[in-house]
């Protein structure tokens, strides 16, 4: 392969600084929507907080982040098994997870002019210096957040007026079943699909050969009605989450077999401990069997699928590890069937904020059901001499919404350059996610150079790959289109093209021009998905 020419060196402008984070976050919406990426529902009747769709660029986003997680978790493991449940189902499944009477917030009303009402936790995050205060927010009852409110004078930040007394508010949205309107027919949007793979348990076991330990994902939309929804995709009111649950035997919850495929991984650990004492930085990084030894993790099986998931965060969506780690959960913020969690965060423009929850649920929500339904849930497995009957024992639930991992990846991705002094946006992310695998550009306009371009996109298009074919305005501003939605390849085809089967490929990144033969284009693009690392 040739090289064309060598481009010059660029110069970066950060706006990653303390300072400019908040701006960031602005251009970042202000991208999405200029690129097509997503944009607040009903932005013509003037928006509906908390819901967004999402463009033709979006929709393939996502579309590539989901297939990634699904493939990854579902399809390459010999096991984890899917499930798909409904959004609305039955209203006891609710009764029985406890999210009736504990999935709720903080929540806190404005007395003054506005009448506006405020998520507290949230409230008292933006009001006070909370690490300089020692007040850690998620660790307070609703009565001592009031008290907070009431020692440091918080007002309404709307309009200055005094707030009331914090009540607690269930995130769940009700809508009624069929044509009586009564009280019988109230059911729920589900807020998230865990209450699906224990319901179904039964579903799965009976109809497969599922043996322990084993996992159930399941990937759907869900629906909680926030109190505040903000930062972009980050807190909305409907979003896909993508999670599983990992039954084991209970006698068995620290038998994790592939724990040496990762004990060597290094992870970024804060820990309870370090979180409640006077700790000045953002984590620990220590490899996982270090802290396995330690004593830091409570369960192997949740150490293992925490640090997986970091490896795969950063090696395969191209995550810098230093923007994660893994933050235990307080105990007073443990939901209510949790026995220990830990948040896997991102270190986001508006700070260290979770992308992916994962939970050791113990036997609680299958024990729940099994109350509720008057459903044995117990799990049968051959042993020597007998059967073994048991209700499976969750050690972890790795549960991520996919509209936080989209914001992730263009937050991390999103570039400016100064090519030759002019701006270039470039979206830097990992080619398996990229809207299109690559773009074809018939360079001039004759019928035979358009007709040979076309050959190359059909031909692309039916071995699988997602392909773009671009041929309006000058190669440059071509360029720059599919640079902003971070195409990794861009394919000339040009008079040359008709002589030698060759084609010019410019590489995203590096804006290196080579050409290769059609018949390597595939391979190409293959080997480039596989390779790729963060610059
Ligand atoms: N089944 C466990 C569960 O739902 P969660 O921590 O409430 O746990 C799981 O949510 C994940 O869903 C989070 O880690 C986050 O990625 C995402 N998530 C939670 N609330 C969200 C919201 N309001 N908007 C967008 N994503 C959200």
């Amino acid at each position: 392969m040739d090289t064309l020419f060598t481009i010059e060196p660029i110069k970066m402008i950060t706006m990653k600084t303390d300072k400019g984070m908040r701006q960031f976050l602005e251009k970042i919406m202000a991208y999405a929507n200029k690129t097509g990426i997503s944009f607040i529902t009903g932005n013509i009747y003037g928006g509906l907080a908390g819901f967004w769709d999402y463009g033709p660029i979006g929709v393939e986003l996502k579309n590539k982040i989901k297939e990634a997680w699904w493939n990854k978790w579902v399809r390459n493991r010999d096991d984890i098994v899917g499930y798909d449940g409904a959004v609305i189902t039955h209203p006891k499944v609710w009764e029985a997870s406890g999210h009736l009477t504990s999935f709720n917030d903080p929540l806190i009303f404005c007395q003054g002019k506005c009448k506006k009402k405020h998520r507290l936790d949230h409230l008292i995050e933006e009001s006070v210096d909370v690490r300089e205060e020692g007040i850690i927010v998620e660790d307070q009852t609703i009565d001592e957040l009031g008290q907070i409110v009431l020692d440091k004078e918080i007002k309404c930040p709307e309009c200055g007026g005094n707030l009331g007394k914090p009540v607690t508010f269930n995130l769940m949205f009700s809508t009624r079943v069929g044509p009586v309107q009564d009280s019988s027919a109230i059911s729920y949007l589900r807020p998230e699909n865990a209450q699906l793979i224990f319901s179904g348990f039964k579903n799965v076991t009976d109809s497969t050969r599922v043996k322990m330990p084993f996992g159930i994902a399941h990937s759907g939309v869900v629906f909680r009605n926030e109190i505040s929804p903000r930062n972009f995709l980050f807190r909305v009111r409907e979003y896909e989450l993508m999670e599983f649950e990992y039954f084991t035997n209970p006698e068995k919850i620290n038998e994790c077999p592939y724990f040496d495929e990762i004990a060597d991984f290094q992870v970024n650990i804060y820990s309870r401990s370090e979180q409640t004492k006077n700790f000045d930085n953002d984590y620990v990084q220590m490899s996982v069997k270090k802290a396995w030894d330690k004593g830091i993790f409570k369960n192997l099986w949740q150490a293992y699928w925490l640090s997986i998931f970091a490896k795969w965060f950063s090696e395969e969506l191209g995550i810098r590890q230093e923007r994660i780690r893994l933050r235990q959960h307080l105990e007073s913020e443990l939901s209510h069937y949790a026995l220990d969690t830990w948040d896997l965060e991102y270190q986001y423009p508006f700070g260290w904020k979770e992308l992916m929850g994962c939970a050791n649920r113990t036997q609680y929500d299958l024990e729940q059901h099994q109350k509720f339904s008057k459903t044995k849930m117990h799990f049968t497995e051959q042993v020597e001499g007998g059967v073994n009957r048991f209700i499976p024992y969750v050690v972890a639930e790795p549960s991520v919404g996919l509209g936080r991992i989209l914001l992730t990846v263009i937050t991390e991705g999103y570039t400016e350059e100064e090519v030759k002094g002019r701006k270039r946006v470039v979206l830097k992310i990992h080619p398996k996610l990229a809207p299109f695998d690559a773009a074809v550009f018939p360079l001039q306009k004759k019928e035979k150079v358009y007709e040979k371009s076309r050959e190359v996109f059909l031909d692309l298009r039916a071995e699988g790959f997602t392909v773009d074919f671009d041929k309006s305005g000058s190669i440059g501003k071509r360029y720059r289109r599919h640079d902003e939605i971070g195409t990794p390849f861009c394919i000339t085809i040009d008079f040359e093209t008709l002589e030698d089967n060759q084609v010019t490929i410019r590489n995203r990144d590096t804006m290196e021009q080579i050409r290769i033969p059609i018949s390597d284009l595939f391979e190409e693009l293959r080997r480039n998905q596989r390779e790729y690392q963060i610059q």
